[in-house]
């Protein structure tokens, strides 16, 4: 020690203060800030504001006060949002290990804890490979014509000129379409049973079990009911003894690489988890599609044209769509995408950081509720100019890359977007060939139902609106002079009847009526 520099003793507390200082810098640097913004009431959170606003509000308000990442408290969850392009692809797609998928255990019971959506590594590869086969092009193109029949009929049922609503109308079309893809051609009483415990199911799947819960028990009830029902298809599919190429068929006859198929409620909880993602989305899609085309008459004309053609060329409709034609609709196809983006029906997604994570010099701490913003991402103005504005021919360019995600990105993107949107090219082609619709609350507001839809589901009238030149007289050419067919008398009675005369003009195949209000 006696040849130890005198000096060095002595600067021995200064650098001792130093090393300290050092790593509390670092330490200070591995626990960077929450990211800013309010968490609202205790236990209440923002859901309450969230989602009786129109949501674009709620979230540029945020922007414009926190910027693109902010903290608020959501489904009594903390919970860090994120606007930009950049933030969801890092949370779904760069750094998706570090997000587990993650819903509220109460919704998870009713659906069925076993579902794709809430499911990670190889449980979820194997799973999602069996439903993506289902809905794969090569097996959608194959349902063209089903989807036909049944947007055919659920069109027809709506028509005679009475009110609906049209997110309701289409909530049954689309769950008829899941039907058919889940299970092929499936015997009308189970149809009928599916239907009903799926209609109870979804109207307690929004409220909390811990309130008075009637609406909540009914739908656990239900959903046993709908387990049940299942129980009973798979039983008879198994007697059968048929390799069906549909969802069901492929998740009973699935093993893995021990030989080990899917249990009976892992089967129920995907097919109930199938229902759940196709129906509200696709039918609140379908439902904007309408009043979007209702609200902006040029456009409506312009995919009237590009249908007409269809139309034409298939024999004024007399003969099926094909599956090559609904790859021919390019002005209806940026009507669709443009409403996509405009509606945003799947605000954001639902993420949980599996460790503290951080993020633009942010900590999202472990636990946390991720959610990225694909809202706020279609109505920025430096991916979409002048966002608010319906505006399809902004599609005639191609989105910059990560910035139009109605269907989400990465290993947990829909795989059901060719599907919804074969349903709606179907629906559009025979909607403004064949019939005339009129909104009746066309200036309503947003509501969240949870997903956003028109006010009050869009309620709206309709009449069938074809055959006329071809089965009146020259004094009737006019089609604004009849409005309505029957179709409880269609082909039956045969008298139109004009809202100028009052009486009945003409006699033919098709009965027509004037609703009263005209
Ligand atoms: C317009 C209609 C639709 C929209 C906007 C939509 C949107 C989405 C989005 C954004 C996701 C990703 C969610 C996430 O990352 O957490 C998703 C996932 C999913 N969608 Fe769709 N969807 C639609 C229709 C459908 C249809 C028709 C089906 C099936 C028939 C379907 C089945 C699924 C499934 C099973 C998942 C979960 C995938 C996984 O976790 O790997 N969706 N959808």
């Amino acid at each position: 020690m006696s040849g130890f520099p005198f000096y060095l003793v002595l600067s021995l507390p200064v650098l001792l203060t130093c090393i300290l200082m050092s790593i509390n810098k670092r330490k200070f640097k591995q626990r960077p800030k929450l990211p800013p913004g309010s968490t609202g009431l205790p236990f209440k959170g923002e859901t309450y504001k969230l989602y009786s606003q129109n949501p674009n509000d709620f979230f540029s308000t945020k922007e414009k006060r926190h910027g693109e990442i902010f903290k608020t408290n959501i489904l009594g969850c903390p919970s860090v949002m994120l606007t930009s392009a950049e933030a969801a692809r890092f949370v779904l797609v760069t750094h998706a290990h570090l997000f587990k998928p993650t819903y509220p255990k109460c919704k998870e019971q009713l659906i069925g804890p076993s579902a794709l959506f809430y499911q990670q590594g190889d449980y979820h590869t194997r799973l999602r490979k069996l439903v993506q086969g289902s809905l794969s092009l090569e097996v959608i193109r194959s349902l063209v014509s089903h989807i036909e029949t049944i947007a055919i009929s659920a069109l027809e049922s709506w028509s005679g000129g009475h009110i609906v609503n049209t997110y309701e109308e289409m909530k049954k079309f689309s769950f008829n379409i899941g039907i058919f893809t889940i299970f092929g051609r499936l015997d009308a009483n189970n149809a009928e049973e599916l239907k009903k415990n799926y209609s109870i199911l979804d109207k307690g799947y929004n409220s909390s079990p811990s309130m008075s819960g009637t609406l909540y028990k009914n739908s656990v009830l239900a959903r046993k009911r709908l387990s049940q029902t299942l129980s009973e298809i798979i039983c008879q599919r198994k007697e059968t003894r048929l390799e069906e190429k549909d969802l069901l068929g492929r998740l009973m006859n699935a093993t893995d690489e021990n030989g080990n198929s899917l249990t009976e409620d892992q089967i129920s909880d995907n097919v109930i988890g199938v229902f759940f993602a196709a129906r509200d989305t696709t039918a609140s899609v379908l439902t904007w599609i309408l009043k979007y085309l209702h609200d902006n008459p040029t456009l409506l004309e312009a995919v009237k044209d590009e249908q007409k053609v269809i139309y034409e060329r298939n024999d004024e409709g007399s003969r099926p769509l094909t599956w090559a034609q609904t790859r021919e609709m390019p002005f209806t196809y940026k009507v669709i995408q443009e409403s996509l983006r405009m509606a945003t029906v799947i605000s954001f997604t639902f993420r949980e950081a599996v460790a503290d994570v951080e993020y633009q010099g942010y900590c999202i701490p472990k636990g946390w509720k991720v959610l990225p913003l694909f809202r706020s991402i279609h109505h920025n103005p430096d991916f979409f100019t002048d966002p608010g504005k319906f505006n399809p021919s902004r599609f005639e360019v191609a989105p910059k890359p990560n910035t139009f995600l109605p269907f989400g990105n990465g290993v947990h993107s829909c795989p059901g977007n060719e599907l919804a949107k074969l349903e709606m090219f179907v629906v559009v082609h025979h909607l403004v060939t064949k019939f005339r619709w009129e909104v009746v609350e066309s200036e309503g507001g947003i509501e969240c139902d949870p997903f956003p839809i028109p006010q009050h589901g869009l309620p709206a009238r309709q009449w069938l609106s074809y055959c006329i030149k071809e089965q009146l007289p020259s004094t009737f050419q006019n089609p604004d002079d009849i409005l309505g067919i029957e179709p409880s008398l269609r082909g039956k009675l045969s008298v139109v009847y004009s809202n100028i005369f009052e009486k009945p003009m003409y006699q033919g195949e098709i009965a027509f009526h004037i609703p009263e209000s005209r």
